[in-house]
C-alpha cells in the first residue's frame, strides 16, 4: 500500500499530527481515516505491528499509546495527537538486549508462525503495568483480546508467569 493509499499526505493536504514513536518524535500530514496502525505500518515502516482482521477482533495490531494498550487497526491516528506510542520495536534495549518479555517468549517458545507475537508481547508488557498478573487464570482472561490461531497459548502463559515472577 502507498503512504497517499494509507492516508498520509505529502502535499499538504492532510491535518498536522505529531507523535512520538519509540522515543522518536514523528511530525506528518495526515488524512483524518487514517488508522494509527496504517500510519505505523506504512509511512514510518514499523512492520513489526500486524494487521490481521482489521476490526479490532485479534490483538494482533496491539501497541501502547501513552502507556496503555490500544488496538491499532481502531485508532484513528489524529486522535492520538501528542501521545506516546510504543510498538514492539521500541522494547529492546540501544544494544539490542531483548526486552524480559521479550527474552521470556523466545525461552518458552510462545509462538509458532508468530503473527501474533508483537500483540502478543505489548500486550504482555502493558499486563504487567496494569497487575493483572495474580494468578495463571488471570493472566489467560487479561490476555484473551490476543487470539493466537497457532494455539500457542500455554507457552504464552508461562512466558509471562516467568515474567511476573521475577519482577521485582
Ligand atoms: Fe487490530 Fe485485529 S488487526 S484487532
Ligand atoms: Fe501463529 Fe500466534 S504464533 S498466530
Amino acid at each position: 500500500m502507498s503512504a497517499s493509499e494509507s492516508g498520509s499526505t505529502a502535499s499538504g493536504s492532510g491535518f498536522p499530527l505529531n507523535l512520538t514513536v519509540n522515543g522518536i518524535r514523528q511530525s506528518r500530514e495526515v488524512a483524518p481515516w487514517t488508522t494509527l496502525l496504517d500510519l505505523l505500518r506504512e509511512d514510518l515502516g514499523l512492520t513489526g505491528t500486524k494487521k490481521g482482521c482489521d476490526h479490532g477482533q485479534c490483538g494482533a495490531c496491539t501497541v501502547l499509546v501513552d502507556g496503555l494498550r490500544v488496538n491499532s487497526c481502531l485508532t484513528l491516528a489524529l486522535v492520538k495527537d501528542g501521545s506516546s506510542v510504543t510498538t514492539v520495536e521500541g522494547l529492546a534495549g540501544a544494544d539490542g538486549t531483548l526486552h524480559p518479555m521479550q527474552a521470556a517468549f523466545v525461552e518458552h517458545d510462545a509462538f509458532q508462525c508468530g503473527f501474533c507475537t508483537s500483540g502478543q508481547i505489548i500486550s504482555a508488557v502493558a499486563l504487567m503495568q496494569e497487575g493483572h498478573t495474580g494468578c495463571r487464570d488471570e493472566i489467560r482472561e487479561w490476555m484473551s483480546g490476543n487470539l493466537c490461531r497457532c494455539g500457542a497459548y500455554p507457552n504464552i502463559v508461562d512466558a509471562i508467569e516467568q515474567v511476573a515472577e521475577q519482577a521485582p
